[in-house]
């Protein structure tokens, strides 16, 4: 699924720049993927798959 229309940055995208990338929030995000710097639509979104990407990384951790 397309998160970001300007670059064509998928949700995958972003999920694998928090888990491999290291990526906590959106500035951290822009620095790696060009996500939200053309029309911003997307910024909510972004932010929204970076916190639920978090959280899910820490459930799994608890787990494991
Ligand atoms: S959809 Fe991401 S900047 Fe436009």
């Amino acid at each position: 699924m397309y998160v970001c229309m300007c670059y064509g940055i998928t949700d995958k995208a972003i999920r694998s720049a928090v888990e491999e990338g290291g990526v906590g929030n959106m500035r951290e995000l822009r620095q790696q993927l060009d996500v939200g710097s053309q029309c911003g639509k997307c910024i909510q979104m972004a932010q929204q798959i970076i916190d639920t990407t978090i959280i899910d990384e820490t459930l799994f951790r608890d787990v494991g």
